[in-house]
């Protein structure tokens, strides 16, 4: 019961810096006087990361405190990530060889203030694309996930205005400047804030919010940038797996069914930082893994997907993403 109390006490401090982050976000008052804890500096690691994942939900239409308690640590509730499990279900994935590659033709929009700031080289953006690579092809020790990426287009804003706001909620800036169908990987790279790394949609949202459809990241988090423990270009690594259909591996904290993944353990909350061998939900599948691009470690921590991971955004890819553009 103690345990339950610290829990919560936790969950509820994450959950107001995320609000905070929100709020300055959508330049929204609604989260009322959430936004004081907002400059919580390096220390509030856990508030400042349980944003992130929100951006299904600023995207989206559901919120995600719809329909039961507030995930723990992470902005979409279970209750949502119950309901795009339900629309997965509801598709008919097809057959598909084990060993076939998937190739996402991916467009770069550098978007950057008229300064100069955020405007990032050919070669950096190269070099986050080889990091798509490395981490979906097991490059850094997990799995190869058959996902490969490939860069067909980089587009240029140099507007601070579009700097600042492209990450929000229906940027109309960002819908004018996707490309391509349901398949193409749209990732955006401009000023998030201090607040949140980045954000993306779910294969699920595609549909009602194709304009919206994409990651976005802090241009700081590519590799080699200024985001101290987040330069290696995980964020996009991480983002990513959003993109095609992944949930955090907190998800559900240690309940089923978890991140609704088989071969990732279970884990009670997101990891900070790189606490290896912590294991928060004992019994439930072994040490938590911190080591996954799903949870919210440092940058030089991440360096996994796993094998049901792969099937899981293979089973996206086909039902949501490749042939179903228009
Ligand atoms: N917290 C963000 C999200 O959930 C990104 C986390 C990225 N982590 C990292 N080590 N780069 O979307
Ligand atoms: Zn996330
Ligand atoms: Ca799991």
């Amino acid at each position: 019961m103690g345990e339950r109390a610290r829990r919560i006490g936790r969950t509820g401090a994450g959950l107001a810096a995320c609000a905070a982050a929100l709020a300055g976000l959508l330049g929204a008052a609604a989260a009322g006087g959430a936004g004081s804890g907002a400059g919580g500096g390096a220390g509030s690691a856990a508030g400042r990361e349980a944003c992130a994942p929100g951006d299904a939900r600023i995207d989206g239409r559901i919120d995600g405190r719809i329909g039961g308690r507030a995930s723990e640590g992470g902005a979409i509730s279970d209750a949502q990530a119950a309901e795009y499990e339900r629309r997965l279900r509801q598709e008919r994935v097809p057959q598909r060889d084990r060993g076939e590659g998937r190739t996402v033709p991916v467009v770069v929009h550098v978007v950057s203030a008229e300064d100069g700031t955020g405007d990032l080289s050919e070669a950096t953006v190269r070099r986050q694309i080889d990091v798509l690579n490395r981490a979906f092809g097991g490059g850094y020790g997990g799995a190869d996930t058959g996902f490969g990426f490939e860069l067909r287009a980089i587009t240029r804003t140099a507007d601070d205005a579009a700097f600042a706001s492209v990450g929000r909620r229906g940027s109309a800036d960002r819908a004018a400047m996707r490309r391509g169908g349901p398949e193409t990987l749209n990732l955006y790279t401009a000023d998030l804030g201090h607040g949140i790394l980045g954000r993306s949609t779910f294969p699920q949202d595609y549909a009602d919010a194709p304009g919206a459809d994409g990651v976005v990241i802090d241009h700081r988090t590519v590799p080699g940038g200024t985001r101290e423990n987040f330069d290696l270009g995980h964020t996009a690594t991480h983002e990513t797996g959003h993109w095609l259909g992944l949930f955090h591996t907190f998800q559900n904290g240690c309940s089923t069914p978890g991140d609704y993944v088989a071969d990732t353990a279970y884990e009670r909350e997101q990891a900070t930082g790189c606490p290896s061998g912590r294991d928060t939900c004992p019994h439930r599948g072994g040490a938590d893994p911190v080591d996954n691009f799903m949870d919210y470690s440092d940058d030089a921590c991440m360096e996994r997907f796993t094998r049901g991971q792969a099937e899981r955004m293979a089973d996206h890819w086909y039902a949501f993403r490749v042939g179903k553009g228009h």
